[in-house]
């Protein structure tokens, strides 16, 4: 494969036999990442994609329209609203002159799916199918969900067990996707999954919603808790107590007005260009800052990043507000086991920090191996294509901060590699391919154009 010839140049290319696909789309696009001195401007990052999905769903079970505003642009909640649609749900989506989307579900009310006219196609999308997978085990349909070929490896047995538990019967190929889902009448369950995973607690308090009785669901760790906080924006009352929510099945739910606050993880790969170039200074507006979700932060500061960050309002019951960030000298970081499910999305950025400088140690992250690619081996095989160097352990990974070159790193079809690598190769003495780069617009259709304007001069 020929390098592309300037930062600004996204080509179509083939790479040889092996393509990969994201939300049934192929990705055949290189991009070439010139190094930057330094990044500095204002980002307004995308709406929410784990907020959006939610929504969605949710607004599909009631009873009536609901509005959202600034819900997520990417493929993955793309799918969403399309396995939505083939489930007779009506979904509108417009796009104001600034770019920002406004999406109408007019929700069925409880129970209301249609039987779709084939397999719902989540494309590259776990949450799509784990969630839609709660819902749809409780309704009387036989559907069967499938997506492309990253998700179909993805294990699926964390949602399969719970709900057959209660009363759907799903065939799956060994636990992974196709899954065919016989749903019907559910019974209510008290469950503790193994693995700390908010696509498991949603799916389950989903179908529990629908189901007979008090559903519960205890956590081994806490997880991102925006299903929690979705619910009675939907007019769901729910109990929570420690790692422990629980509701009471046959709620119904009202329609809802909200607004989707911006991305942190998307954001994420700003701030760490930020911290990864010193003299770099990037302020991230109307961003989600639910505690849930800003382990990421603190994280930066040990790194030897500047952070500041203020909430300024809630959107639903989300906290909003801005995050600035500018760069110093990096450090080493270690991250323990017990602090990687609250940064399970964050560390392909983290990574690519330590490779710009400083250096990381991950453990207790096997989780990654199971994520839109092995994001362990494919992550440590990037950085390493862009001169760092990089061990690959069985539960994480270490890398070394040191001089990267640059070179050609494959995202492997993962969205948050591609751009992982981008910032990466921003750090880098020479240019970067970025092959399969075209992923971001999995969760950041824009990243790219955002990069462009972020950069200062080249050195
Ligand atoms: C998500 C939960 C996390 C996260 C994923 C989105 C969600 O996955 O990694 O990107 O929206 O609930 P797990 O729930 O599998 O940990």
């Amino acid at each position: 494969m020929r390098p592309a010839r300037s930062n600004a140049n996204r080509r179509r290319s083939t790479l040889g036999g092996g393509l990969s696909y994201s939300g049934g789309m192929p990705l055949l696009a290189a991009t070439t990442v010139r190094p930057a001195r330094r990044v500095c401007g204002r980002v307004q990052p995308p709406g929410d994609k784990s907020i959006s999905h939610r929504y969605a769903l949710l607004a599909a079970l009631a009873d009536g329209p609901s509005t959202f505003g600034r819900f997520a642009p990417g493929a993955d909640c793309a799918s969403t609203l399309r396995c939505l649609a083939a489930l007779g749900v009506q979904v509108t989506d417009a796009r104001a002159q600034d770019g920002t989307r406004t999406v109408c579900v007019v929700g069925r009310g409880r129970g209301g799916f249609r039987s779709p006219a084939g397999p719902l196609d989540a494309g590259n999308s776990g949450t799509t199918m784990r969630l839609l997978a709660g819902l749809l085990a409780a309704h009387p349909l036989i559907v069967t969900l499938t997506g492309d070929e990253s998700l179909r490896r993805r294990p699926m047995r964390r949602v399969i067990e719970p709900l057959t538990l209660m009363g759907a019967r799903i065939e799956s190929h060994d636990g992974r996707a196709p899954l065919t889902i016989h749903g019907g009448a559910l019974r209510a369950i008290d469950y503790a999954p193994a693995v700390p995973s908010a696509q498991v607690k949603t799916a389950v308090l989903l179908a529990g919603l629908l189901a007979e009785g008090r559903t519960s669901v205890t956590e081994p760790a806490p997880t991102r808790d925006h299903t929690e906080r979705a619910l009675p924006a939907f007019g769901v009352a729910i109990e929570q107590a420690g790692h422990t929510v629980a509701l009471q099945g046959g709620q119904r739910l009202h329609p809802a007005a909200l607004d989707v606050p911006g991305d942190l993880s998307s954001a994420a790969f700003w701030m760490v260009a930020a911290a990864a170039l010193p003299g770099s200074d990037v302020e991230i507006e109307d961003v989600g800052l639910n505690p849930s979700r800003t382990a990421f932060l603190p994280v930066l500061e040990r790194f030897g990043a500047r952070v500041d960050h203020q909430i300024q309002r809630t959107a639903g019951r989300e906290p909003v507000g801005w995050v600035r960030v500018r760069g110093d000298r990096l450090r080493p970081v270690t991250i323990a086991p017990d602090e990687v499910p609250a940064l399970i999305d964050e560390l392909p950025a983290l990574a690519a920090l330590a490779a710009c400088g400083g250096g990381l140690e991950v453990h207790g992250a096997a989780e990654l191996r199971v994520k839109e690619s092995d994001r362990i081996a494919a992550l440590t095989a990037g950085l390493r294509a862009l001169g760092a160097e990089t061990v690959e352990y069985p539960d994480g990974f270490q890398v070394r901060g040191g001089a990267l070159r640059g070179g050609t790193a494959d995202a492997a079809g993962d969205h948050r590699l591609a751009m992982a690598f981008a910032v990466a190769a921003l750090a880098a003495s020479g240019p970067s391919v970025i092959a399969g780069a075209d992923a971001v617009a999995v969760s950041y259709p824009g990243f790219f154009e955002t990069l462009d304007r972020l950069r200062g001069e080249s050195r």
